[in-house]
């Protein structure tokens, strides 16, 4: 090992059953360095890290720690402690009730007699040492969550540890919680700890790191100096792209021109999973949000069909005055919703396809009010034949049905419901190509037919195929609006990427 690698993983391999979370993954982290792990939602981040400090297991591969000689072997967090590797999670795993000291030492004395001012001495000047606004006797929950968090890393460094891991810390943090956790981090950097964090937010990455790994899907995609990676080639990493190498899209059929009227309208809308925005959609238009995956696209569209707690905002619905606070009156004022997860919130796997296309439209009826065989039959009928369902029969369960005809199901079974407003939250995502592009020229006929579509997707080249304005996100912020010109691969992500370009 060179000397100035602290932790040298290569070849890891973690398979879940149906995922592999991380295919052969390769990372280094030196002494003295803070070295940022970035990917979208689902990259392999906190999978890597668990394979590191013992959580899980890995399938392959091989982990060396400076000063360890061999191969270290980590079966468990404290194997992974005792060489030297400490995490800091999100959530703080202190004891709010006792005191910082307490919290600092605790299921780390040795012998039976406890020598609590000897220990409260220490907390103090190590307190002290590293500028953390605490002291010693205070009960831990009276300290910010910030100081919190502070006193959990104070705990890691007595411990020795080389490598310290932050997973997150600083989701629920303040401006200036951020900058005293990154003085901390400074310091520590100083004193020799290799630090590997973990964030969403980009800016912090370019305030705080000296070097970034990239991973997608599983997988590694490459090792980066800060200084040499812009923020817009960073984010196009993360999704898989190459920013020299974009080509632009042909629309899939006919683009609205955004004249026509608005049908839905949202202010300062909110729920218990989004922050406060503003979003309007004209008739027959088809717009989108666009952002990584976690900036909050989903939680957004989610609020607008009242699928999370909704907690604030003024909603009109052509011009009227409307409040949706659940799905079901959501579908009563127009509005249908098809889900990210199809597995969990949208196939029911064990009803036939015939009962899955009549669901919602039987939901929006009431269940007092049961449709009759024929008419059931007559539906499923027409929109297999129109949306080219493969399926033997409508008898057939939807579970034996393909991905891609599962979710042309499901599109069914809103399009029965003739909604004014349709969200489809990714729903070409897993399916075949020449399905993926049937579902685009659908969404843009159905746009024609004057219904208004909220398109979600990964792929930004579907989106710009179907959407006439983008909506993009960064950390769960509205960040900017694209339209016309504007909608260029390029544009897309020097937007979500912001800072400096
Ligand atoms: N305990 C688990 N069981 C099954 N699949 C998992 C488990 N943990 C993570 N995964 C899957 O592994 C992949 C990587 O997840 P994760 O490491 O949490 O990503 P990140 O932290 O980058 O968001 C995802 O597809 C996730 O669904
Ligand atoms: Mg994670």
């Amino acid at each position: 090992m060179q000397n100035d690698v602290v932790l040298k993983m290569r070849g890891i391999v973690k398979q879940f059953p149906g995922t592999r979370a991380l295919d052969h993954v390769d990372f280094t982290l030196r002494k003295g360095e803070i070295h940022a792990l970035m990917g979208e939602n689902g990259a392999g981040k906190s999978t890597l890290i668990k394979v590191l400090t013992g959580v899980y297991g890995k399938d392959a591969g091989s982990i060396w720690i400076e000063g360890g000689g061999d191969e270290a072997h980590i079966h468990s967090p404290q194997d992974a402690q005792n060489i030297g590797i400490s995490t800091v999670y999100q959530e703080i795993t202190l004891c709010p009730n006792l005191t910082v000291a307490e919290n600092m030492f605790i299921g780390r004395t040795s012998g039976s007699v406890v020598h609590w001012k000897d220990y409260e001495k220490r907390a103090d000047e190590l307190l002290k040492n590293l500028g953390i606004p605490a002291r010693a006797k205070q009960e831990l929950s009276r300290c910010s969550l910030a100081v919190q968090q502070m006193v959990a890393i104070a705990r890691a460094v007595d411990m020795k540890c080389k490598v310290l891991i932050l997973d997150e810390p600083t989701s629920s943090l303040d401006d200036k919680e951020v900058a005293m956790l990154f003085g901390l981090m400074r310091d520590l950097k100083a004193r020799g700890v290799g630090i590997v964090f973990v964030t969403h937010f980009l800016e912090q990455v370019y305030e705080v790191s000296d070097r970034i790994t990239v991973l997608r899907n599983g997988q590694l995609v490459g090792e980066f100096t800060t200084e040499e990676l812009p923020q817009v080639e960073l984010v196009a990493k993360m999704m898989g792209k190459d920013l020299n190498d974009l080509a632009d899209f042909e629309a899939v059929g006919e683009k609205s021109t955004g004249a026509n009227e608005v049908v839905y309208e949202a202010s300062g809308l909110s729920s218990s999973e989004c922050r406060p925005y503003d979003f309007n959609i004209r008739r027959g238009e088809v717009n989108g949000f666009t952002g990584l995956l976690g900036s909050g696209r989903s939680e957004s569209v989610r609020a607008i069909f009242g699928a999370d707690r909704v907690t604030g905002g003024k909603v009109r619905i052509k011009g009227k005055d409307v409040k949706i606070t659940n799905p079901h009156e959501a579908m009563k004022n127009g509005i249908g919703y098809l889900p990210e997860d199809r597995k969990r919130d949208g196939i029911i796997a064990d009803l036939s396809v015939r009962e899955n296309i009549i669901l919602a439209l039987q939901v929006m009826k009431g269940f007092f009010h049961p449709m009759s065989k024929a008419q059931m039959t007559q539906f499923a009928d027409e929109y297999i034949k129109a949306l080219k369902i493969k399926t033997a029969s409508q008898d057939t369960p939807i579970k034996s049905l393909s991905g891609g005809n599962q979710q042309k199901v499901i599109l069914a079974r809103w399009l029965l419901t003739h909604p004014d407003y349709l969200i489809l939250d990714e729903p070409t995502r897993g399916i075949d190509v020449g399905t993926k592009l049937e579902i685009q020229k659908l969404v843009l006929k159905l746009a024609e037919e004057n219904m208004s579509v909220t398109f979600i997707s990964s792929e930004i080249e579907e989106m710009l195929r179907t959407c006439s304005r983008l909506i993009v996100m960064r950390d769960r912020k509205i960040v900017g609006e694209l339209k016309g010109e504007q909608l260029t691969q390029s544009t897309v992500m020097k937007t979500i990427a912001g800072g400096e370009q």
